[in-house]
């Protein structure tokens, strides 16, 4: 018996990364998965592995800022399995690393657009088919500089405070509807992203996206059936699963 048998996942940026690690780690516990994210190439590639592996897995290619796509999107996952349990809310842009003196607007706007108001178009959406079902986990990525701010972070450090906000918010809205919903900060992760921010740090001294796994495999699985409204760190799991 896998820890999701059973269970509908949507992971929005499950192409690579973190999102991808979460993909797969859910379809090897039972979970059906379906991922997201604008270029198909690397969509096609990610399935294909979790496929190989034996898990079941669909995708759709979507920008997640598109109203249209996120419909789109979750009536892909509506005509495939009828349900939703789990959105994995993951998808997200890093922006300039500009003091905010300097920041360019269209890039502040971009980063919110992407990190928060996309979050909220894709979870709108998703609660159409979790509330009928008074069923639903939904897991927002965060940051550290989410919870407390650095200089240089800009438009992806207010954001992530957003979504530390809308998690509170959300969670105490649908809590009559047995829909739970966290925050996580996965913590330094060897991903493109992270490559992007540090350029001069060596990857290999972080954990690779699959070692942080444990706390996404709680929050969608029974286990955690009344927590919600809470921030967890991927990196606390990671040493209590060790
Ligand atoms: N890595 C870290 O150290 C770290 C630390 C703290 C927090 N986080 C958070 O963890 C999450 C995953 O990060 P990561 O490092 O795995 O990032 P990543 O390697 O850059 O992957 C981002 C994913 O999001 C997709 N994406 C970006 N914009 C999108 C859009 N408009 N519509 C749909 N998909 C979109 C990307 O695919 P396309 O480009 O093809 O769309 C990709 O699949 C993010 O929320 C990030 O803020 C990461």
């Amino acid at each position: 018996m896998g820890l999701l048998d059973g269970k509908v996942a949507l992971i929005t940026g499950g192409s690579r990364g973190i999102g991808k690690a979460i993909a797969q780690a859910y379809a090897r516990e039972g979970g059906k998965v379906h991922i997201c994210a604008r270029r198909e190439s690397a969509l096609q590639a990610a399935a294909a592995e979790i496929r190989a592996h034996g898990g079941e897995v669909s995708w759709c290619k979507a920008d997640i800022t598109k109203v249209r796509d996120v419909r789109r999107l979750l009536k892909a996952v509506r005509e495939r399995y009828g349900t939703l349990h789990v959105l994995v809310n993951n998808a997200s842009i890093l922006g300039p690393r500009d003091p905010i003196a300097n920041y360019p607007l269209a890039a502040w706007e971009e980063v919110v657009k992407v990190n928060l108001t996309a979050l909220f178009i894709v979870t709108k959406e998703a609660l159409k088919l979790m509330m009928p079902q008074r069923e639903g986990s939904i897991i927002n990525l965060s940051s550290g500089v989410g919870r407390i701010g650095r200089a240089r972070w800009g438009a992806y450090a207010a954001s992530k405070f957003g979504v530390e906000g809308f998690t509170q918010v959300l969670a105490d809205e649908v809590k009559d509807w047995n829909i739970r919903v966290n925050a996580v900060n996965p913590g330094g992760t060897r991903t493109e992203m992270r490559a992007q921010a540090y350029p001069e740090e060596d990857p290999m001294t972080l954990p690779a996206p699959d070692e942080i796994t444990e706390v996404f495999l709680y929050l969608a699985s029974a286990d955690s059936v009344g927590t919600t409204g809470k921030s967890f760190d991927a990196r606390d799991w990671l040493r209590k699963s060790n």
